[in-house]
């Protein structure tokens, strides 16, 4: 090869040819070289081959490297072919392929011209990168009328080996079991598959709720508890190596709260005291299994609006004597019962930076002044496509790091569609196209990167996403009557089918100190 490439990238790197190929500096993450492919040339589920060789600067540096093929002008393209630095040794030959199968027949193109390339991904990209030889091999009977049949054989994959592997902390996921038995973890195998080659941790969606665990109190004994479910959860977790964060121990939402604490009728002092042996027979039990790492000793305590206040509608608030004490109680029995548990408080739309949030940082303050223990914050994270913005969730979580606690994302989602964000529905999105999935990816990209940039290691309780596949997502649940039925909140990770999202390759991003981009 002696032309017909040429750098790209910022400050447009440039080519070197020379007796092994063609050279370029892999400086900067994006900065690669290409050629162009002119029209009408049919490159639809045509195959990418390079044979690349890279400096041991390069190696060092931790770069990855992206095959892709852009339309020109539009520049949209096929980003999903990615080649981890693990696949490289320095100074040695490595073959790469990439097809380009992107979901839509941007490809099969009779008017544009395309550049074809590969790039360097990765801040810290640095070190020289040699193309030997590149070839593309057309699909054999791609004909001009193929543009519907492309589309359903694509599958997108985000080249993640084991999501938990790109971190140090806890990277888990809620699962589902006696609540939502067609998509029970121990029993759907493709639940199951997705959740051991991702996730180190896990959450009950619900099993470990207290109307669960707890259902009666009929002699104030063990006996009124009710293990079998979470505890074939647990075991489940603990035979995959997995820990457990325990959710939750109080908690007001109706549905849940066991009959006898909403219709206590006894006095305040004896109703605390049922709160104590509630936590501390559950955190005792759990205690046992060894694998329960964290717990959220209560949940959503504190109003929405402004100014937030304890709700005073709660049955513990309206039980405790019109009062919040409910809240310390049950930090100081869990810690009583378990020396060592990470506790937490475990809120919504904290990550806004409102007055739920400084309501919030008050109850920490009082909590650290008086002694009640208190380990970490769970932030959720409901949280919409568009809002809040990156720096605002850095701003809110910075409290809580001030504070020295730790910081927890517990049940991460991005909904597309959600009835209070975005003006819905005149902003409705009514079909996840690949520019919608590529917004999400650079979204979770940069939820993940604020988590990162703001909660210092030794602070960083771990990151988890509240349920695996699109076809399971409590949000079209809770929104059905908005949705008109329709499932278009797509928050999650992977597909209805458990294929990747590109909401996976930007979670991966981020842990991978990639830059974020909808690309
Ligand atoms: C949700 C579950 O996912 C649903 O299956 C259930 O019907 C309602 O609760 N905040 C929490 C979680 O702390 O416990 C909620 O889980 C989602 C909101």
């Amino acid at each position: 090869m002696t032309s017909g490439w040429r750098g790209n990238g910022t400050g447009n790197s440039s080519v070197n040819y020379n007796s092994n190929g063609v050279t370029f500096a892999a400086s900067a993450d994006n900065i690669g070289a290409v050629f162009d492919v002119l029209k009408p040339t049919q490159l639809e589920n045509a195959v990418v081959e390079m044979v690349v060789n890279v400096s041991s600067e390069f190696k060092t540096s931790g770069a990855n490297l992206q095959i892709f093929a852009q339309v020109k002008n539009t520049w949209a393209g096929e980003w999903n072919c990615w080649s981890n630095n693990s696949e490289f040794a320095a100074n040695t030959d490595a073959t790469l392929t990439c097809t380009i199968d992107e979901a839509d027949d941007r490809f099969n193109q009779s008017v544009n011209d395309v550049q074809v390339g590969i790039q360097a991904k990765g801040t810290n990209s640095a070190g020289t990168v040699t193309i030997k030889s590149a070839k593309i091999t057309l699909a054999a009977s791609s004909s001009s009328s193929s543009a519907t049949s492309s589309s359903s054989g694509s599958v997108y994959s985000a080249n993640v080996d084991h999501l938990r592997d790109l971190a140090d902390f806890p990277i888990g996921v809620a699962v589902s079991n006696t609540d939502s038995p067609t998509y029970n973890i121990l029993t759907n195998a493709s639940e199951k598959a997705v959740v051991e080659k991702h996730f180190d941790q896990m959450t009950a969606g619900n099993i470990m709720k207290m109307s669960y665990l707890h259902p009666n109190n009929n002699t104030g004994t063990i006996s009124d508890y009710n293990f079998t479910n979470a505890d074939a959860f647990v075991d489940y977790a603990l035979a995959k190596n997995m820990t457990v964060h325990g959710h939750t121990l109080v908690w007001h939402s109706d549905y849940q709260v066991p009959g006898f604490m909403k219709n206590w009728s006894g006095t305040s002092a004896d109703f605390l005291t049922a709160i104590e042996s509630h936590v501390t027979n559950i955190v005792d039990h759990f205690e046992a299994k060894g694998n329960i790492v964290s717990w959220d000793v209560v949940n959503e305590a504190l109003t929405d609006g402004n100014p937030s206040v304890f709700r005073t509608d709660s049955p513990f608030y309206i039980k405790s004597g019109n009062s919040a004490v409910y809240i310390e109680r049950a930090f100081l029995a869990a810690r009583a019962a378990n020396a060592t548990v990470d506790l937490y408080y475990n809120d919504y739309n904290i990550e806004q930076n409102n007055s739920k949030t400084t309501k919030m940082m008050e109850m920490i303050t009082d909590f650290q002044t008086r002694n009640i223990p208190i380990n970490g914050v769970g932030f959720q994270m409901h949280v919409c496509l568009r809002y809040p913005n990156a720096s605002t969730i850095a701003a809110a979580m910075q409290k809580v790091v001030a504070k020295g606690l730790k910081v927890k994302i517990t049940e991460l989602d991005v909904a597309v569609n959600q009835p209070y964000c975005d003006s819905y529905p005149a902003n409705k999105i009514s079909s996840f196209t690949m520019t919608v999935a590529l917004e999400q990816k650079k979204r979770y990209c940069d939820i993940i990167k604020a988590y990162l940039d703001t909660v210092p290691v030794n602070l960083r309780g771990g990151i988890s996403v509240w349920g695996t596949t699109d076809a399971n997502t409590w949000l079209d649940s809770l929104y059905a009557t908005q949705f008109n039925n329709e499932k278009i909140s797509w928050p999650l990770l992977f597909d209805t089918n458990y294929n990747d999202k590109p909401a996976l390759r930007g979670f991966a991003d981020a842990l991978q100190s990639i830059s974020c981009t909808n690309m």
